[in-house]
Formats: C-alpha cells, sequence, structure tokens
C-alpha cells in the first residue's frame, strides 16, 4: 500500500524544516519498508506570491487526494498588510474546513531534559503530559454571520457568530473520552457556560456523552479558571476538550509550559483518520534560511502521523525515542539551549535532524 502524503512547506522556516523532515520520511520507507509517494504544493504567503490566493484550488485538490499532510508553517511580515479574508493564515482555516479536519490535537508534553526551560519551576512541570482537544472547524472561527458593517447611528460594527450545533459538539466530545480511555482516563471540558448559551449546551452534550463512557472522570471548567489552573498547576490535567477559539488560546498557554514552542507537534483529523499535521510554532521570518530552526516539532508531527493516521505505532515510539535521546545527548538548537550554552552542543536545524535520523536508524534496527 503506498500513502501518499502531501508536503506543504509554507513560509519562513517552513521549507528550511520541511526539506530536512522529509530525510526521516525516507529513512522510514527505505528502512522500515513505509511505503510513501511524496508531493508538494504551495500554500499561505507562498502560494499568494505564485497564485494571488493562500489556498490555490490544486492544492486544496492534491489535499482531498492524500492520505495525509504535513504543513510547515504559515504568515510572515510581507503579507501582514493584506485583508483578513486574503492572509496566509486563510490558507490554513481553508484546508482545516475544506478537508473537515474537526480534531486538533496539541499535546503539550515536558521533556525531563528542557524541564529548566519552562517559565514555570520545574517541580509544577516535570513530567507534564497533557493533551488539548481543540474543535477546529466550528465555533466563533467559522460562524456566519460574521463582517464589519455599520449600526443604524452610522458607528462601524464588527461581529462574529459563536455557534455549535449537537452533532459538532458530541464528536468532538466522543473523541476526548475516548483519547482519555487510552490516557489516563480523565477528561476535563471548558467552556463558559455561565454566560454563553452556546456553550451551556456544549457542557450539556458533553456531560450526555459521558454516559457512555462510565469509565472516564468527566469534570468542566470556566475557561478563565482553566487558564488560571494551567499556570498554577498544570498536572492536573489528562485531556482537555473545548471549542476552536478557548482551545486555540489555551493550547499557547500550554505550550508555553513545556518552555518551548519549537517542541510541540499537532495533528489534524478528520473523522476517517486522515490528518493534516504542523507544528504548533509558527514561521519565525527573523529566523528563517539560517539553520537556525528547530526541527522537533515537525519531526514529532511526523511521529503523530505514523500513530494516527497510518496505525505504525511502533515507527511512531520510534522517532519519539529517537528524539529524547538526542536531547540526551546534550544536542541542542538555539531556542532550547540554556542562555550560557552550559552543558550543551548547539547545532542546527540540519545537525539536529541528522542526530534524530542517526538515533532512529538505531532504534528501528534494535
Ligand atoms: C493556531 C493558529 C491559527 C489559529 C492561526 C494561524 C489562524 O493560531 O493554529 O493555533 O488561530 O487557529
Ligand atoms: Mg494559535
Amino acid at each position: 500500500m503506498t500513502r501518499r502524503i502531501l508536503i506543504l512547506p509554507g513560509d519562513g522556516i517552513g521549507p528550511e524544516i520541511m526539506q530536512h523532515a522529509i530525510r526521516v520520511l525516507e529513512v522510514a520507507r527505505d528502512r522500515q519498508g513505509f511505503d510513501v509517494e511524496l508531493e508538494h504544493a504551495l500554500v499561505g504567503g507562498a502560494a499568494i506570491d505564485a497564485h494571488g490566493t493562500p489556498l490555490p484550488e490544486s492544492t486544496l485538490e492534491l489535499a482531498k487526494a492524500a492520505d495525509a499532510i504535513l504543513l510547515g508553517a504559515v504568515g510572515g511580515p510581507k503579507w501582514d498588510a493584506l485583508p483578513t479574508a486574503n492572509r496566509p493564515e486563510r490558507g490554513l482555516l481553508g484546508l482545516r474546513s475544506g478537508l473537515e479536519l474537526f480534531a486538533n490535537l496539541r499535546p503539550a508534553i515536558l521533556f525531563p531534559q528542557l524541564a529548566s526551560a519552562s517559565s514555570l519551576k520545574p517541580e509544577l512541570v516535570a513530567g507534564l503530559d497533557i493533551l488539548i482537544l481543540r474543535e477546529l472547524t466550528g465555533g466563533i472561527y467559522f460562524g456566519e454571520p460574521r463582517g464589519i458593517d455599520r449600526d443604524a447611528a452610522g458607528h462601524r460594527r464588527g461581529f462574529n457568530t459563536y455557534v455549535y450545533t449537537e452533532p459538532e459538539i458530541r464528536r468532538i466530545a466522543r473523541l476526548g473520552f475516548e483519547l482519555a480511555g487510552a490516557r489516563n482516563k480523565r477528561l476535563c471540558s471548558v467552556d463558559k457556560a455561565n454566560v454563553l448559551e452556546v456553550t451551556a449546551l456544549w457542557r450539556e452534550i458533553v456531560e450526555d456523552e459521558g454516559r457512555q463512557f462510565p469509565d472516564i472522570e468527566l469534570s468542566h471548567m470556566y475557561v478563565d479558571n482553566a487558564g488560571m489552573q494551567l499556570v498554577r498547576a498544570p498536572k492536573q490535567f489528562d485531556v482537555i476538550v473545548t471549542g476552536n477559539m478557548f482551545g486555540d488560546i489555551l493550547s499557547d498557554v500550554a505550550a508555553m509550559l513545556t518552555g518551548s514552542l519549537g517542541m510541540l507537534p499537532s495533528a489534524a483529523l478528520d473523522a476517517n483518520s486522515k490528518g493534516m499535521y504542523e507544528p504548533v510554532h509558527g514561521s519565525a521570518p527573523d529566523i528563517a534560511g539560517q539553520n537556525l530552526a528547530n526541527p522537533l516539532a515537525t519531526l514529532m508531527s511526523i511521529a503523530m502521523m505514523f500513530r494516527y493516521t497510518f496505525g505504525e505505532a511502533k515507527l511512531a515510539d520510534d522517532l519519539e525515542a529517537a528524539v529524547s535521546d538526542v536531547l540526551d545527548s546534550g544536542l541542542r538548537t538555539r531556542d532550547i539551549a540554556p542562555a550560557d550554552g552550559a552543558g550543551v552542543q548547539l547545532v542546527g536545524t540540519d545537525g539536529m535532524t541528522d542526530a534524530v535520523i542517526a538515533a532512529f536508524s538505531r532504534r528501528l534496527s534494535a
């Protein structure tokens, strides 16, 4: 079976990371018979420059035909002045909704080797392993009506609509329970049910769905409290399930607990486990093209792809273990190195990938 993976390098550090990340897929192919065919397409600013739109129809078609998509990052100052509807980010949003990638898995895992990089005290974050499950194709990001118009008095008025249907809530809630079932069996649903009707419905449906998962401990939290608890005592969480906008915010908070955005992978899945995989970090235009970018979030996104779309748990485990091996050996890109550089060896995007590939190959043949 040949798996078709669409590579979307995007902008900024995306292309240089992708050029190296692909080598990991080639190792899996050559060493493990992971039969794969790679296709390439443009998205984001690169697509705006070449085709005048952040999501060309040809890219969306290739994405629909692929089994999985690996995306670098989109955006940069060059396209900042464009109106919301034409920005590079639209490419991302268009892929999410066009492919119905409703489930966004954002793990926040702290490698023990990096505990001192967190802005929280090491004892609060040591061993941190939480999973944020963010609804990705609904909520206020996509609700209609939306726009900017004028009210009766002629004042400009901006508006968006926060809406969820019962089936949308049910399918993300169900996945939350299933994911918690494969972990520590605790699910926290985050809402603002004390103020917003849409999330009062959210809470009711999650509660109802929970009746089918009696072995999962379900709790509910208001989003403001959840933000506070994440920085006060993050290890109380196992899986957090929440809507699109709250998930956007809370996943950045959770990411920072681990000390480096450069370490975090993510998956966006449809109902059949087809997925788009991307690092949580952005396009970092300030360091683009300098071989400084940390490739580990993208490499671990490939591990998630092995696990969730292709059911290759062993490849996923080996790749994640390889990353840990490399951190053990003291190699660091600049973003995860201590300020004084003590006790570590600084490497670039290429050197870090080389080391992970070597460790991955060792693990594969062990
Ligand atoms: C994210 C990003 C995106 C979002 C932007 C780039 C559209 O912040 O993936 O978290 O808001 O979803
Ligand atoms: Mg975000």
